[in-house]
């Protein structure tokens, strides 16, 4: 079945198999900063933005991003300059082994865009589908904030 749908700001007409994911489309396609964790829907590091939204692409079915706009954080560096939420969490030391950190920034970047300036309550409940084992979340919801 072929689809067809924006990656990172490119057209891409793709070839799908019956089943695939979008977790498992990203990383075949080298798309690795998009992680695969629980497989479940339970941890978050497989965040990516759907059409703005942060969504987990290990419970998507590559059919149903047919005509969508699909995010990662891949798109946010010209491998020059850093993203402000990038810079951010790396100023705060949010970032620990890294696992949880690209969808940690994709939830934040979705929150940003519908809030320029959330309170702490709101970048809590946007990163609370993002499991860190690391850090604590103190210091990610600080460079959120930041
Ligand atoms: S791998 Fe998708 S939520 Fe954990
Ligand atoms: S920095 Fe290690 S899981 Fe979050």
């Amino acid at each position: 079945m072929k689809i067809q749908f924006t990656l990172n700001n490119k057209k891409i007409e793709a070839d799908i198999k019956i089943g695939q994911t979008l977790l498992e489309y990203l990383r075949e396609n080298g798309i690795y900063s998009v992680k695969y964790g629980c497989d479940n829907g339970e941890c978050g590091a497989c965040t990516v933005l759907v059409n703005g939204k942060a969504q987990n692409s290990c419970l998507m079915l590559m059919h149903t991003v047919n005509n969508c706009k699909i995010e990662t954080v891949e798109s946010f560096s010209d491998h020059k300059t850093l993203h402000p939420l990038q810079k951010s969490f790396l100023d705060e030391g949010a970032v620990q082994c890294g696992y949880c950190t690209p969808g940690m920034i994709l939830s934040a970047e979705a929150l940003i865009r519908e809030k320029t300036n959330p309170d702490e309550a709101e970048i809590k409940d946007a990163l609370a589908g993002n499991l860190c084992r690391c850090t604590g979340y103190v210091k990610p919801i600080k460079a959120v904030q930041k």
